[in-house]
């Protein structure tokens, strides 16, 4: 049975209240916050934004919301009525000061209180907030601010954001989001890894054959196109969402779960990727863009539709990268994700070296290497391929089969969604799950020359059918290798 840990009485101030991510992800995953009593008495969630709203207007909003995105009978009317009540709006221009006065009059009666100032906004506008959040006097010695992604465009202006929040709160107050890693499944990496003494053994480029990391989502850009294109597949998932999954993959043991003790190790690891030099940029890397095709029967336009302009920006990436260290020379990394795929499905595969050599009888045997196989989404477990004797006469018959752990089954309980974890983490102050400066730093010096080399290059990203796997170079980058994109057997 979950416990429900209590944390002390806050005040959240949400800026970009009335925004999508607010909306849909931020104040849904509150609820259930609040709903599964772990919000304390007294709590309270204010929006900020430059909408002309009163409480009354941004609690209707929020009951929209709530009303759309908690579906699954998860909404009562009493629960309902108790979480709008923690909700209240200030009408303010985050940039200008304007309305400022009206943010200061709401906190000022709970100096004493945790305070998060969450940025859900265009990173551009953090510097200005944070600016305004220090001339209002509004920095306690409680208070901490939390990032969105994406933290810049590239390495100058991640650098830009992170100067001037850093003038304002220190980096001990600084949670720099990537909701990945508020993902059960991407936590349990770490106790597949530390809690376990049978993997962490094999888990190098001994035994280890090459590892896949597929994040693949069936949506387009739909309200997102414009924020979307100027962006583009590997600054929008990879530059911070499957970076952070090999972090966790491929870092050694940190000497504790200590928020610093893990951001170094992972932090390691990003600066041990190899660069993909120019030359090299046609041969690991591939950038797709999807074309018409049809998702669950039904027809979907090609980006260039969904956008109503031409465009060169990639909604879909392979790479294949490598790792230089002891543990992982020559254990290739292959990532891909992208946006209008076949399925909606995240999950990593270790790949192991095949027997060195086989006893058994060739025109019998359809050797498969051993798989161990982490679904991160959905359908969320764990898989071990393995060869196994064919029950029944004719011989020394041999074929793959399965260990599967299927969490559902397991455990058969709800999966909090990756914000309830990282919004509470937030008043807790612990930054385990929030990414350093330095991290977020070097995760942009190893994707910006990707995007130059992409820049650079005459060959438009290559299209593929929306519904299918990706341009069929993204199948060559693996298959150059002797290699193959995982599928599952039946
Ligand atoms: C966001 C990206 O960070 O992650 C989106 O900006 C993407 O483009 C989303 O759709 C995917 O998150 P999830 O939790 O649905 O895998």
């Amino acid at each position: 049975m979950a416990q429900i840990i209590p944390v002390d009485v806050f005040d959240y101030v949400v800026f970009g209240a009335t925004g999508d991510l607010t909306l849909r992800k931020l104040l849904p995953a509150l609820y259930y916050r609040f709903r599964d009593k772990q919000m304390p008495e007294g709590a309270r969630i204010i929006g900020a934004a430059r909408g002309e709203h009163d409480d009354a207007g941004f609690r209707a909003m929020a009951e929209a919301a709530l009303r759309q995105f908690i579906t699954n009978g998860d909404l009562t009317e009493a629960t309902l009525t108790g979480f709008l009540a923690t909700l209240f709006y200030v009408r303010l221009d985050g940039v200008s000061g304007e309305g400022w006065d009206g943010l200061v009059a709401r906190l000022a009666p709970h100096e004493e209180r945790v305070r998060v100032f969450y940025m859900a906004t265009s990173p551009d506008l953090f510097g200005a907030i944070c600016g305004n959040i220090q001339s209002h006097g509004l920095v306690s010695a409680q208070s901490r601010v939390v990032l969105e992604k994406p933290i810049g465009h590239d390495l100058a202006s991640a650098r830009k954001i992170n100067d001037e929040v850093g003038q304002i709160f220190t980096e001990a107050q600084t949670y720099r989001i990537d909701h990945y890693l508020g993902k059960e499944t991407v936590q349990n990496l770490l106790a597949l890894r530390f809690a376990n003494s049978i993997f962490e053994r094999l888990w190098n480029a001994d035994v280890i054959d090459h590892v896949q990391v597929t994040v693949a989502e069936t949506v387009g850009v739909e309200g997102r196109a414009g924020y979307y294109d100027k962006s583009g597949q590997l600054r929008d998932m990879v530059q911070n969402h499957l970076l952070q999954l090999v972090c966790l993959l491929a870092m050694e043991s940190p000497i504790s779960l200590h928020a610093d003790a893990v951001r170094d190790e992972k932090l390691k690891v990003l600066r041990a990727l190899k660069p993909i030099a120019p030359y090299d940029i046609a041969h690991a890397t591939v950038r797709g863009q999807y074309a018409a095709g049809a998702i669950d029967g039904k027809s979907v336009p090609s980006y260039v539709r969904d956008l109503d302009h031409d465009s060169v920006t990639e909604t879909f990436v392979a790479i294949k990268a490598e790792i230089r260290s002891w543990r992982w020379a020559g254990v290739p990394f292959y990532l891909r994700t992208g946006k209008r795929l076949a399925e909606k499905t995240s999950e990593v595969v270790i790949q192991f070296r095949s027997v060195p050599f086989s006893i058994f009888p060739r025109e019998m045997t359809d050797f498969e290497p051993n798989r161990l196989i982490m679904r991160l989404q959905p359908d969320e477990g764990i898989r071990l391929e393995m060869m196994v004797k064919d029950p029944g006469p004719g011989g020394m018959r041999l074929r793959p089969t399965r260990l599967n752990i299927s969490f559902e089954e397991a455990f058969n309980t709800r999966y909090p969604d990756a914000y309830e974890r990282l919004l509470m983490d937030a008043v807790r102050g612990n930054q385990t799950l929030f990414m350093r400066r330095d991290e977020v730093e070097a995760a942009w010096t190893w994707v910006e020359p990707i995007l130059e080399g992409w820049e650079a290059a005459t060959e438009p990203p290559r299209l593929y059918p929306a519904g299918s796997w990706g341009p069929t170079s993204a199948i060559a980058l693996i298959e150059r290798d002797g290699r193959t994109w995982h599928e599952e057997f039946e």
